[in-house]
């Protein structure tokens, strides 16, 4: 008899229906009793593999009660006891808007029995959730984005793994020693795009520490820069003219920190390394040979990634999707990764953008009158019957509403054509889709994205094999507004597919 004691935070109902679907998969084991504390088993059960799953902070038997891996990961990065740790290992290195609950991507795999041998793919990686989740179990993870911050990010938080923290507090050390070495010296005159973008956003004494902090990382760590510019990169938009707390670009009304930059800076690498060596104490340093490629989901063929994969995870970008790019703008181009002129139309081609000029608008109400790009009859007629419900009063956004929509079904069924190329025949695709809705002529319209998804997909030869929903509720008692609305675990399974061995 086993008993697998959960972590004392509260948890949503999906997260014990998916603790549930693990301990089938990773254990094989029928016959579970919930109890208040947890599952109990019927037999003794293999503790390395019990170790892998997600939602029990111990195994218990008669003799021996252990804490999980996972329990000591979270561990090193609580935020008070009753709160579960999103931002353990490496997790908390860079926030991205959109980001995975990394305990429901870790929880997917387990379930789809991947491990050591099994390579993965997430073609919307973003900041590399997925990636870091697959590292840790074991087994490869590729991941596409278009967005350059969010590759950039997810490489950084893989190289962490394999690099022992105690390298990466010499390099603070050494940091620390060369921002006092830097005296404080005057704004040249702006030269570059990237010089006049950034002081459009930050007053001139802000920057020049910035920008010292740039040289100084360049200079005291330049095999390890990556880590500790991505770091610096979290902290910019807060030091910045930009409302951090908008997702759209509004000159800031809040005063700036008190904290000078390079302190705050410190500061937050300290911490982050702390949270790896207790990583790494449990386990191990990590050879990763996962990474994040720059590239589109609806052109993975060629060179972009070497499949077959054994499985696909990923959270999408959603219909109406976050302004990814634009809440970013600060990151990319101080780090050199986008030009300030590149940025518009960048975000113009992320699946889900809202990006689209007037004239672009009649282009795309013409595909849509006409079907231009042949979508299935229930997602055509959707769009149309939003746009007949679009009235004078509708502003500009919400009248481009029904033809966004009708882009963003084209492209994800695109993007399911594309993916189905690279995972073999019958292997299992997981996407975490959020629920959304709009508002036209004063009438609110949901919009079930999760199920327009897995008709799309299903025209492209996949099969819808589960539809989980993730409902949740307030876990920490904020008001329901605060609540995030339902997300669904929508599974497919390769209909075609590449041939694999
Ligand atoms: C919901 S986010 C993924 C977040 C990720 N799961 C994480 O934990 O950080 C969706 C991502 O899709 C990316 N994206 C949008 N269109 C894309 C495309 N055509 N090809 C590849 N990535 C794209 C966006 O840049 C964004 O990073």
């Amino acid at each position: 008899m086993t008993h697998l004691l959960w972590h004392d935070y509260r948890y949503y109902p999906y997260e014990r229906d998916l603790a549930r679907r693990e301990v089938l998969s990773v254990l094989g084991l029928e016959g579970i009793e919930e109890t208040e504390q947890g599952f109990r088993l019927p037999a003794d059960v293999d503790r390395e593999k019990a170790d892998r799953l997600t939602y029990f902070a111990r195994i218990q038997t008669d003799d021996k009660a252990t804490e999980t891996v996972q329990a000591k990961l979270e561990e090193a990065a609580r935020n008070g006891r009753t709160r579960q740790a999103t931002r353990y290992s490496v997790h908390g290195l860079h926030e991205y808007k959109g980001k995975f609950n990394p305990q429901v991507a870790k929880a997917v795999l387990n379930i789809f029995g991947v491990g050591p041998g099994t390579k993965v793919l997430d073609p919307f990686c973003g900041s590399g959730t997925t990636l870091v989740e697959c590292a840790h179990l074991g087994a490869l993870g590729v991941g596409t984005d278009l967005n350059p911050l969010a590759v950039f990010v997810a490489n950084a938080k893989l190289r962490c793994l394999s690099i022992p923290a105690s390298t990466l507090l010499g390099d603070l050390a050494r940091l620390e020693k060369q921002f006092k070495r830097i005296a404080a010296t005057r704004l040249a005159s702006a030269r570059t795009a990237r010089d006049h973008y950034l002081r459009a956003w930050f007053e001139d004494e802000q920057l020049v520490r910035i920008e010292n902090v740039r040289k100084a990382v360049l200079s005291a760590c330049p095999h390890r820069a990556e880590v500790f510019l991505a770091l610096a990169s979290n902290l910019l938009r807060d030091y910045s003219e930009q409302d951090p707390n908008d997702l759209r670009i509004r000159r800031r009304s809040s005063p700036l920190p008190d904290t000078p930059f390079q302190e705050a800076l410190l500061a937050a690498c300290k911490k982050f390394i702390d949270r790896l060596e207790a990583t790494q104490r449990v386990l191990g340093l990590r050879n990763v040979t996962g990474q994040a490629l720059l590239g589109d989901v609806r052109d993975l063929g060629g060179e972009l990634v070497d499949g077959p994969f054994d499985a696909a995870i990923t959270s999408p970008p959603y219909a109406t999707a976050l302004p990814y790019i634009d809440t970013q703008r600060l990151s990319l181009v101080w780090l050199g990764l986008c030009e300030p002129e590149g940025i518009g139309p960048l975000e113009g081609l992320l699946i889900g953008s809202r990006e689209m000029k007037k004239r672009q608008q009649q282009a795309l109400a013409n595909q849509l009158q006409e079907n231009a790009t042949h979508l299935p009859n229930p997602q055509l007629a959707f769009c149309r019957e939003l746009a007949a419900a679009v009235g004078p009063a509708d502003g500009f956004r919400r009248q481009a509403v029904p033809v966004l929509l009708y882009r963003y079904f084209s492209e994800m069924r695109d993007g399911f054509r594309s993916v189905a190329r690279q995972i073999r025949a019958g292997a299992p695709y997981a996407l975490i889709v959020g629920h959304n809705h709009t508002v036209l002529s004063g009438i609110r319209r949901d919009i079930d994205t999760p199920k327009h998804l897995a008709e799309l997909a299903t025209s492209v030869g996949w099969h819808v094999s589960e539809v989980i929903p993730l409902q949740t509720y307030p876990r920490y008692g904020y008001h329901a507004v605060n609540a995030v609305e339902a997300e669904t675990l929508l599974v497919l399974k390769n209909g075609r597919g590449a041939a694999g061995p």
